[in-house]
C-alpha cells in the first residue's frame, strides 16, 4: 500500500497548500491512506471543528497533532467525538481523545500511533515505554503500524526510530516545521525521516510572520505569532509498505514550493 504523508499544516496558508496540490499528489501517487499533522491548521494554533471538516473534505484521512492541539479550548472539549484525529498517546491519563487509531485501506488493517518527545518540550510520559504498550494493545495481527514521532530533538527522533526497527512501518518526524534530508528505510524495515517538515508559508519563521517573533528574539517582549502570509509550500512523504509483513519498502520525500519571494513582512519593528 502507499501511504502520503503530510508535515505540520500551519493555519490558512497549509490549508491552501493543501487545496492546491492535494489532488495533483493523489493522481501522481494514488495514496492509498493520507496523514497529515494538523496541530497548527487553524490559526497556526490547535484545531477546530470547521478547520477538522475542511481537511477530512481536502481528502485527509487521518490526522495525527502534538503539543498544540490543545490550544483551541473548545476543540479539546468535543475532542473525543472527532474520530479521526489523535493527539500523542504519552499524555498522562485523564487527557480528552485518543492516541492511536485503527484504520483500513481494503481489508489491511492500518494502526497511526501520535507519539511525542520530552527533550526540550513538556515532560510527558515516556514515548518509547508508551510504544511498547502500544504496541502489545495493537498485536500482532496489524502489520502496518505508522507512528508519527511529535519531537524537537533530532537524537531522540532517532533514538525512537531505532528502538522501534523491525516493530513498525514508519516512524516520521515533525515538530519543527524543518524538513530534514535523512529519510532511509533503516533495517530494511522502517521508513524514517527525522522530520517530514511543514506544509504553510514558504518565506516565515517555521510559518509565522518574521516580526513578532523577531521582537521575541531581540527584544524578548511577550508578542502573539501571526500566520505568515506569500506563497506556500508542501513538505511530506510518501511510503510504500509491504502489507503483508509491514516492511516499509520505499520512503520518498516531498517538498512542492510556489514561485515567488514576497513575504509581507516587510514592516519596521516598532
Ligand atoms: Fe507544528
Ligand atoms: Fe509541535
Amino acid at each position: 500500500m502507499r501511504v502520503l504523508f503530510i508535515g505540520d499544516v500551519v493555519g490558512k496558508p497549509g490549508r491552501r497548500a493543501l487545496r492546491q496540490w492535494l489532488s495533483q499528489l493523489k493522481e501522481e501517487f494514488s495514496p492509498d491512506l493520507v496523514i497529515a499533522n494538523v496541530e497548527n491548521a487553524a490559526g497556526g494554533f490547535g484545531l477546530t471543528k470547521d478547520v477538522y471538516n475542511e481537511l477530512l473534505s481536502l481528502g485527509v484521512d487521518v490526522m495525527t497533532s502534538g503539543n498544540h492541539i490543545w490550544d483551541k479550548k473548545e476543540f479539546v472539549k468535543e475532542m473525543d467525538s472527532f474520530t479521526q484525529v489523535l493527539r500523542p498517546a504519552n499524555y498522562p491519563e485523564g487527557v480528552p481523545g485518543r492516541g492511536w487509531l485503527l484504520t483500513h485501506v481494503g481489508e489491511t488493517p492500518v494502526a497511526v500511533i501520535n507519539l511525542q518527545g520530552r527533550i526540550f518540550m513538556e515532560c510527558l510520559d515516556c514515548p518509547f515505554r508508551t510504544a511498547d504498550a502500544l504496541l502489545k494493545v495493537i498485536g500482532d495481527g496489524v502489520k502496518v503500524r505508522i507512528v508519527d514521532f511529535h519531537a524537537e530533538a533530532t537524537a531522540e527522533k532517532s533514538l525512537l526510530a531505532f528502538y522501534l526497527t523491525g516493530r513498525v512501518s514508519a516512524v516520521l518526524g515533525t515538530h519543527t516545521h524543518v524538513q530534514t534530508a535523512d529519510e532511509r528505510v533503516l533495517d530494511n524495515f522502517t521508513g524514517f525521516i527525522t522530520d517530514v517538515g511543514m506544509t504553510g508559508a514558504l518565506n516565515s519563521s517555521i510559518g509565522m510572520e518574521f516580526k513578532d517573533v523577531l521582537d521575541r528574539m531581540i527584544y524578548h517582549i511577550p508578542r502573539k505569532f501571526k500566520v505568515a502570509k506569500g506563497p506556500v509550500m508542501l513538505n511530506g512523504v510518501v511510503l510504500d509498505i509491504d502489507e503483508e509483513s509491514g516492511k516499509c519498502l520505499k520512503i520518498e520525500r516531498l517538498f512542492l514550493r510556489e514561485e515567488g519571494q514576497g513575504n509581507g513582512n516587510q514592516d519596521t519593528l516598532w
